[in-house]
């Protein structure tokens, strides 16, 4: 049984699947949770072909008995929680005129309304992990959208917002029982969510999985300490570069 053990969401792809990857090589059991059944099959087969000790569960996180299914098999296989990531999202952009109600609650349940529940359900394991090495660290993925408010894409900039309104008040509540927050703030990374967007900017000239990965893995290595509440990454001149028209 391994030491420390991580929950990842969005771990199927993306940055979710790259943190995973490297929570494991950094001796974490690690549960992976994503949407769609084949795809994290496939992201699971991959990460366990390269030796690291996995689990995966398919579950809607805009949906609470989903994350109580997560919860509920990591807490079984692993009976410990060190890292919990945050990760899972989606972004649907409309101007606010035709925003769709359907497509506003899913964005608010997967992006915003899953944190909450998912510190709510591991509470317990995230306190008993910070009072034996007072570094318990809860990660969620927000968005350069979370800083400043996007056109198009006003209900993912809201929900992101929100993600980072709760970690800071996480950090107030938490810190204490030696669990901290940081919500990271991306702007583009070259991720299959970015794919709408390639024909005007270059993978290439995008934030990298493996920055946020580097990010991720300094704040494991922070002292007790040190908190850092939130991550900004941008782009080269610090505009997030959606265009306009
Ligand atoms: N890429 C960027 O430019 C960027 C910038 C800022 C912030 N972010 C944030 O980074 C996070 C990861 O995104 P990514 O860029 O790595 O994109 P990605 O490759 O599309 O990954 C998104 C992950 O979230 C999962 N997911 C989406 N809805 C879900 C739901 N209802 N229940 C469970 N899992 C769900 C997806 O699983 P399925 O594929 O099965 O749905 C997938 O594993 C998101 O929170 C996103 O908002 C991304």
């Amino acid at each position: 049984m391994a030491d420390r053990a991580a929950i990842v969401t969005g771990a199927s792809s993306g940055i979710g699947l790259a943190v995973a990857r490297m929570l494991g090589q950094e001796g974490h059991a690690v549960t992976m949770a994503a949407r769609r059944p084949e795809k994290l099959q496939a992201a699971f087969e991959e990460l366990q072909g390269e030796g690291l000790e996995v689990q995966h569960v398919a579950a809607d996180l805009g949906d609470e008995a989903g994350i109580q299914a997560v919860v509920a098999a990591h807490r079984a296989a692993y009976g410990r929680l060190d890292v919990l990531v945050n990760n899972a999202g989606v972004g649907i952009g409309a101007p606010v005129g035709e925003i769709a109600t359907k497509r506003m609650d899913i964005q608010i349940n997967t992006n915003l309304r899953a944190i909450p529940i998912f510190y709510r359900e591991t509470i317990d394991l995230l306190r008993a992990a910070g009072a034996e090495h007072r570094n318990a660290l809860v990660v969620n993925t927000a968005s350069v959208a979370g800083k400043r408010g996007e056109a198009w894409l006003s209900i993912y900039s809201a929900t992101k917002f929100g993600v980072v309104g709760f970690t800071q008040a996480m950090n107030k509540e938490l810190n204490a029982d030696g669990i901290k927050s940081t919500a990271l703030c991306p702007a583009f990374v070259d991720t299959p969510m970015t794919d709408f967007v390639k024909g005007q900017v270059p993978p290439e000239a995008m934030i990298q999985t493996s920055d946020i990965v580097a990010a991720v893995r300094m704040l494991l290595a922070l002292t007790p300490g040190c908190v850092i509440p939130e991550i900004v990454f941008d782009l080269p001149g610090g505009e997030l570069g959606i265009p306009s028209a």
